[in-house]
């Protein structure tokens, strides 16, 4: 449906994140229909503008683009993946942008197009504040030119918002190992204040120290990412830190842990990957070697 010259959009599912990617569609005028369990949860939406659907069936009806942000890929299926909706799904535009699995996306993927929608899978790198502003990052895998036909509205969405590829699992895929990253760093970062709690040193120590020693993790991480795509696994003299050096510093860590009582599992499993490469002759290599000893019951 066109009202004037923007597309009307639905959003299916208005929890905090739907309700910000509502908002600023609403904001950047597109006529936005939504619809929400909870209906009261929609109410700030139709203050803004929105049109609140009555029913599942009527809210897919209402556009051509369907912008889904539920809980899990369990709660879409529910609500969307039946006959009496399928049969609306010939000519849409499904945007997935609840959070999954690759093989979520790519089974997802395979109904719609069956019942002749075109379907983007998308992940939301970023908390509901971001949503509508230039910061805002949207990764979208799927068919290109239903990226492209839309992009002004992604764009209302967020001003880094990018098509990842056309196979429906890769934006899922990339972000379970962008969060795979952030969460080394924050649960070490519970590591780090057990240690310092434990050895009395106050936190805004840590915080001052951290602040320091942050742009030679991240240089680590890039030099990790950089010597992996290019397999350079063997110690060479452009290389940073060997495994050895980390093994012997990791050891005191662990040590100090025990000693302290601090819950040392997850340093356990660090140790377990250079124990593999160890044990196959890879102690003195590179860090990045260890990428290779991350396969498990080969
Ligand atoms: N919040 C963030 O910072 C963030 C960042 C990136 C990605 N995400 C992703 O965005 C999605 C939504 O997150 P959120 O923070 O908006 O969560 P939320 O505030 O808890 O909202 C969850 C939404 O899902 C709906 N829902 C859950 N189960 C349902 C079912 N069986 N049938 C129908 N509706 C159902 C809820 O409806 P009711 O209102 O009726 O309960 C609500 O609209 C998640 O996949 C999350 O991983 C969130």
């Amino acid at each position: 449906m066109e009202w004037g010259m923007k597309s009307s959009i639905t959003v299916i599912g208005t929890g905090r994140m739907g309700s910000a990617l509502a908002g600023s569609l609403l904001q950047a005028g597109y006529p936005t229909t939504v619809w929400n369990r909870t209906r009261q949860k929609t109410d700030p939406l139709a203050k803004l503008g929105a049109i609140v659907a009555p029913s599942i069936d009527e809210a897919v009806h209402a556009s051509e683009i369907v912008i889904v942000n539920v809980s899990d890929y369990e709660a879409t299926e529910t609500l969307l993946r039946n006959d009496a909706i399928g049969s609306a799904m010939r000519g849409k535009v499904i945007v997935e942008l609840t959070s999954g699995t690759p093989s979520g996306a790519r089974e997802a993927a395979e109904w719609y197009t069956r019942r002749g929608a075109s379907y983007l899978d998308g992940v939301i790198m970023a908390t509901p504040d971001y949503i509508g502003t230039d910061a805002g990052t949207i990764l979208l895998a799927g068919p290109r030119a239903a990226f492209d036909t839309h992009g002004n509205v992604f764009r209302a969405l967020g001003g880094n918002v990018q098509h990842v590829g056309e196979e429906p699992g890769r934006a899922n895929a990339l972000d379970s190992a962008l969060l795979a990253l952030m969460w080394g760093a924050l649960f070490g970062t519970l590591h780090a204040i057990a240690v310092c709690q434990s050895e009395e040193i106050e936190l805004d120590e840590l915080a001052r120290q951290w602040s320091a020693t942050a742009p030679v993790v991240d240089g680590l991480v890039a030099d990790l990412i950089k010597r992996t795509s290019a397999g350079r696994f063997v110690s060479d003299n452009e290389t940073l830190s060997s495994i050895s050096i980390h093994q012997g510093s990791m050891q005191h860590l662990m040590e100090l842990m025990r000693s302290r009582k601090i819950d040392g599992s997850v340093i356990d499993g660090y140790d377990a990957i250079i124990k593999r490469a160890t044990a196959a002759g890879h102690l003195h290599d590179d860090f990045a070697a260890l990428s290779q000893f991350l396969a498990v019951g080969k």
